[in-house]
């Protein structure tokens, strides 16, 4: 029997009115890239994209790559303007974007967006509004920037079973973690070198304090394993209390120090965290350095998989927007799916005290007799065991560099809260977890 199913032609020269909500770092990039190299945008896709609206917040701004009449600071215009058939979200922020994109999806219109927080924040809801109006959304910058990483999660391993992803996914800590490690430079000095070099912020809380990388975690466990983990149960630390003292331990272990996003999948449930983790200095994921981004994929079939490149900055990062573009254009205009839709649950999150953990902790203790018989038995009590243990006189003080066998987080947690109780112990100066070979 033959398929009665058709799909609709598209007609290549038809036009595609595009509205674009910021026109910043990213949005600048893009708009230029949509007006500069239109006619190499028809000639590679056959697809027409023009710019009609561009809405940004202060008109005063001078942005003479922004043809005139097209900007607006009425956000909420480009939902209702019937010339934009398509809108892009790269403003930023919880709102008014999140009302922005969600409106224009309800009105029909797809939607691409490079923003991590709103996705990793409504995800679901989002997600939802889109499939209900039958429209794409697609967000193929928020999470590595540049590198492909959405796509190759929702579309080619669509039918692999992955186990782990591990991302670099902040470049901002990875410059300042690389640079203290590298040159030996402390944390305040690698941070101002980063701001110079236009890879922080000037308030660069979000991406120190693993806020920024937690978004990311969320996005890859939620597409990962079709569970999405709510902002709230997702454990984050960063990278501001990481000593010069921890890159030489690290350095004598074998072992190097990079921030992660962690998404895995256990027996109970789903684990999404970030928080620093020392890797084996052969790890793929130890030869990115700098503000490089990186996400290293475990598949039960497929193997291992490492996706590198620029986690960052307009350029890049307006290719992978302009991409999605060019993906939800050709479906609007076939009116046939060309991206699948997202299906996400809210699933079983594990919590991160029953996550497996395997750690390093750097000690100053009293040297005397004895002392060493106190700490293991700090260790045994919680059902923690020790790995190695490295010393290190100081006269009558010393330091330990202790790495234990994996076991609950919850465990290792009580094992140093003894620790820090014990009379001969002057400091717990600095845990890290440890990249275990042993789950
Ligand atoms: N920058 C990157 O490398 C990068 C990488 C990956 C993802 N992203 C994501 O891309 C998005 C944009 O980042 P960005 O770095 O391009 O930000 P940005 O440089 O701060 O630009 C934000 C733009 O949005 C406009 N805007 C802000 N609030 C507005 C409002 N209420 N109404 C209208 N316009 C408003 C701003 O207008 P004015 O120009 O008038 O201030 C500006 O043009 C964010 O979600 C970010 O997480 C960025």
């Amino acid at each position: 029997m033959h398929s009665t199913r058709r799909y609709r032609r598209y007609d290549p020269a038809m036009t595609i009115g595009i509205g674009i909500a910021g026109a910043g770092t990213v949005g600048g990039s893009l708009v230029r890239r949509l007006v500069e190299e239109r006619s190499v945008v028809t000639a590679k896709t056959g697809l027409d994209l023009e710019v009609r609206r561009v809405a940004v917040r202060d008109l005063s701004k001078s942005r003479p790559s922004i043809p005139s009449g097209l900007i607006t600071d009425d956000v909420m215009s480009l939902v209702s303007d019937p010339e934009v058939a398509l809108v892009v979200e790269v403003m930023g922020g919880l709102e008014p974007a999140g009302a922005v994109v969600l409106a224009s999806l309800q009105a029909g219109k797809p939607v691409v967006t490079a923003n991590k927080e709103l996705i990793a924040a409504r995800g679901p809801q989002l997600f939802a509004a889109a499939a209900e109006a039958g429209v794409p959304l697609l967000f193929e910058a928020a999470v590595g920037g540049g590198i492909p990483i959405i796509r190759p999660l929702t579309e080619t391993l669509a039918g692999e079973q992955v186990d782990r992803v591990l991302g670099i996914v902040n470049g901002t800590t990875n410059y300042i973690l690389t640079s203290m490690a590298d040159d030996g430079v402390g944390y305040e000095e690698a941070l101002a070198e980063a701001q110079h070099l236009g890879f922080a912020e000037p308030d660069p809380t979000a991406d120190v304090s693993g806020a920024d990388a937690a978004a990311k975690a969320a996005i890859l466990a939620g597409l990962a394993f079709g569970t999405w983990v709510a902002p709230d149960r997702l454990h984050a630390e960063g990278i501001t209390s990481i000593t010069d003292a921890d890159f030489k331990a690290a350095e004598q272990l074998g072992f190097v120090i990079r921030l992660l996003a962690v998404a895995e999948r256990r027996p109970d449930g789903v684990s999404a965290r970030v928080h620093p983790l020392m890797l084996p200095a052969d790890h793929p994921l130890a030869a990115i350095r700098g503000a490089t981004n990186a996400i290293y994929i475990e598949g039960s079939s497929v193997g291992e998989l490492l996706f590198a490149g620029p986690g960052a900055g307009g350029e890049p990062t307006a290719t992978a927007v302009l991409g999605d573009v060019i993906d939800a254009a050709r479906e609007h205009l076939s009116g046939s799916q060309v991206a699948p839709a997202i299906r996400v649950e809210p699933g079983d999150v594990v919590d991160f005290g029953k996550v497996d953990t395997q750690w390093y902790i750097r000690l100053d203790v009293i040297d005397s007799p004895g002392v060493l018989s106190q700490i293991a038995a700090a260790f045994g009590e919680a059902g923690v065991s020790i790995l190695s243990v490295r010393q290190e006189g100081r006269g009558d003080r010393a330091t330990l560099l202790l790495v234990t066998h994996t076991a609950p987080e919850a465990a290792q947690q009580a094992a140093v809260a003894t620790l820090r109780s014990l009379d001969v112990v002057e400091s717990v100066a600095s845990v890290i977890r440890v990249e275990s070979e042993e789950a």
